[in-house]
């Protein structure tokens, strides 16, 4: 039996990086953690601050600040750099694109010299179109890139109804499909609670579920982002979590169904297109993507926000 300690090279050591390294620190999800960061200061920081946690956390993990040789043998690398949206000027995920490409250049050519071979998780926003920007460029198998994408946005989704119908979120199916943005969409007819789609319990019980706003919820989903961001200047625990939950799913081999963002290959309608869509995630990447049965209104829905994405991926490779 091979005892094999499990790599991750985390890019970016800001905000999301920091708590995605400590998330996987804390659920001991890896053996090893180095940081990559331009700011060598901050990615020798962030790895000593989670060091110092380690010695009180259940599971051994070594951190440290590195350079893209530490990639070569990563078993997983996570893309955790870029610019956070200014609010103040009502930038939205999306209108961080150009500065973000200019930064993620970069990444890939030091990807690509460090000979790295393992699995690539982008969580760099705009989230779909950098990740497909990343395999484009990186010449990479598309299974082995992925984006955490809309696992977050569904985490919100679940909680939003969770705190409104008093069931766990781990009883709730319930996805945000397509951008990791405003775009994203709720097909709410496949959202069930317990195996039951939600659309009947609304009949079938008017008195407890009949007061419930679909819209509203949606909503809450997909604004949350925004919330957090401007109450605190970023957002941390829950991309964090959500890049955790995809790095489980890998290295465990789960073959569990998350929302991560994909290449779409004529899944949905839709091609050359990196969008979020329930797949089976496991130690080889993508493994299978399930098209779920949405009616007319929300596939327009979901067709939208891929064209969206499409478009932000051609002026991406054109920059
Ligand atoms: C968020 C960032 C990660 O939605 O886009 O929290």
């Amino acid at each position: 039996m091979s005892l094999r300690t499990r790599k991750v090279v985390i890019i970016g050591a800001g905000h999301v990086g920091s708590h995605a390294g400590y998330a996987l620190a804390a659920q001991g999800l890896a053996e090893e953690i180095v940081y990559i960061d331009v700011d060598q200061k901050k990615a020798e920081a962030q790895a000593l601050d989670i060091a110092d946690s380690a010695v009180y956390l259940p599971h051994r993990v070594v951190v440290t600040a590195g350079t893209y040789e530490d990639a070569s043998d990563a078993d997983l690398l996570i893309v955790a750099a870029g610019p956070l949206p200014d609010m103040s000027k009502g930038q939205t995920r999306m209108d961080t694109l150009r500065q973000t490409v200019e930064v993620v250049k970069d990444i890939v050519e030091n990807i690509k010299k460090s000979g790295f071979h393992g699995i690539l998780v982008s969580i760099s926003n705009p989230a779909d179109v950098i990740a497909h920007y990343i395999q484009t460029k990186l010449e990479y198998p598309k299974e082995k890139v992925l984006s955490t994408s809309t696992v977050l946005d569904s985490a919100r989704l679940r909680r939003a109804i969770s705190q409104e119908i008093g069931v766990d979120p781990k009883s709730i199916y319930a996805y945000a499909l397509g951008e990791h943005g405003e775009s994203q969409m709720v097909a709410w007819s496949t959202v069930m609670i317990a195996g039951k789609p939600i659309l009947e319990l609304i009949k079938q019980k008017p008195e407890k579920y009949g007061n419930l706003n679909l819209q509203e919820l949606a909503e809450k989903g997909r604004a949350a982002g925004w919330h957090i961001l401007g109450g605190k200047g970023s957002t941390e625990f829950g991309i964090g979590t959500a890049a955790a939950e995809v790095t489980r799913a890998i290295f465990s081999d789960e073959k569990r169904i998350l929302p991560v963002s994909v290449f779409l290959d004529g899944e949905y309608g839709q091609r050359g297109v990196y969008a979020s869509v329930p797949a089976v995630v496991g130690n080889k990447g993508i493994e299978e993507i399930i098209e779920l049965n949405m009616t007319e209104e929300e596939k327009q829905r979901f067709h939208l926000s891929c064209e969206i994405m499409r478009e932000n991926y051609q002026l991406a490779c054109n920059l």
